[in-house]
């Protein structure tokens, strides 16, 4: 059986929520609604509990979770459901930028504090202010930097470059790593004290294989997205494609996830979502395709009729009838056909013209 975007199947509405608290469950709807998160597992929702809780003070915030999890998402959330929300949400990627122009970036500067600093430049600090500067790779900070940065933590001060002046600044910070900072703490690549003071209020997104109740949400929630952006209007996901996507462990996460389903919809021509399973690297110890039989001699007999049947039908790319059709190939009436292929579950999904 395959699932239809619209019908809100198996997993989408019927789940009952595992939240006691009627209010907090709703709460973590208004955070999906505002910010775009998709996902309703009892991880995510206490993530959304925490950004709730700690958005209207001004504490710094420290988000950790592999990458592609949806830490960027959330610290935009934390910002949004502050009331620093109409003032700026400034990025910076300690990683991306060099080690020697950071402190600018972070500060600023004045003409002339170096070679190259043909003019004054306002740093993401002052950018910032009345708003939130979002750390991005936190734990890529140098080293000489960081005491810096904890300055303007605690005292809320610092200087731009080549300029004695000392600026106060309104901004709130959240940061966000991948890496393990205490590890990074005891190789001495990170300093002990701004660990502690970035990790006042610690929020962990777990990683999409720890939540995959989630994964068919964010599934149709992308189907649609580029569909829409596509102009294409596929409304159906093949149930066992649906079945290999949440078994598959997505090391790359929710980012890797967002990427397999644009491939899809580019080369999906018809109604139905077209993906290669096989595309997926599925992990060694995923369980085996359910079997409709009872006995071990019975399923294997399905599986083998279901893989001849499966392999002309990609021949035939979905036809069942006609001469070039999957029901001539196999040397049975269409009728027959169709009637094994929904008996095995089969769906099609390499076609131009399936219904
Ligand atoms: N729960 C979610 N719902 C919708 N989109 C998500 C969700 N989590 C992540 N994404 C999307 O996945 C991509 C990666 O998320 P991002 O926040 O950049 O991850 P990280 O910063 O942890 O690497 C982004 O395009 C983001 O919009
Ligand atoms: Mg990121």
């Amino acid at each position: 059986m395959n699932a239809r975007l619209t019908e809100a199947p198996e997993l989408n509405d019927g789940t009952p929520l595992e939240i006691e608290d009627a209010t907090s469950a709703k709460v973590a709807l208004d955070i999906n609604e505002v910010c775009g998160i998709v996902g309703n597992s009892a991880a995510l929702r206490r993530v959304l509990g925490n950004v709730k809780v700690v958005a209207p003070t001004d504490a710094t915030v420290l988000i950790n979770g592999e990458t592609g999890t949806g830490k960027e998402l959330i610290a935009e959330a934390v910002h949004k459901c502050s009331d620093r929300s109409n003032g700026p949400f400034v990025k910076v990627n300690c990683a991306a930028i060099p080690a020697g122009l950071l402190e600018s970036e972070l500060f600023g500067h004045e003409r002339g504090a170096f070679t190259g600093a043909i003019a004054r430049r306002v740093g993401r600090f002052e950018l910032a202010s009345r708003g939130t500067v979002f750390l991005d790779e936190i734990g890529e900070m140098p080293l000489e930097l960081q005491p810096k940065l904890l300055r303007v933590l605690q005292e809320r001060e610092f200087e731009r470059l080549g300029d004695s002046r000392t600026l106060k600044s309104n901004a709130r910070l959240i940061a966000a790593t991948n890496r393990n900072l205490e590890d990074l703490v005891n190789e001495q690549k990170f300093r002990s004290d701004l660990y502690y003071r970035l990790n006042v209020f610690p929020i962990r997104v777990s990683a999409l294989r720890e939540r995959a109740e989630d994964i068919p949400l964010l599934v149709r929630h992308f189907v649609q997205q580029f569909s829409r952006r596509m102009n294409k209007s596929i409304d159906t996901i093949p149930s066992e494609t649906m079945t290999a996507l949440v078994r598959y462990p997505w090391p790359g996460n929710v980012r890797e996830l967002q990427n397999v389903i644009e491939r899809a919809v580019i080369i999906s021509t018809g109604q139905l979502l077209v993906l290669s399973t096989e595309e997926l690297e599925l992990s060694a110890n995923a369980p085996p395709v359910s079997s409709h039989g009872s006995g071990n001699l019975r399923a294997t007999l399905e599986e083998a009729e279901r893989q001849e049947i499966v392999a002309a039908l990609e021949r035939t790319v979905g036809k069942i009838a006609g001469p070039n059709g999957a029901a001539a190939l196999l040397g049975l009436s269409r009728s027959t056909l169709h009637s094994r292929i929904q008996k095995l579950g089969i769906s099609i999904l390499r076609t131009a013209t399936c219904r």
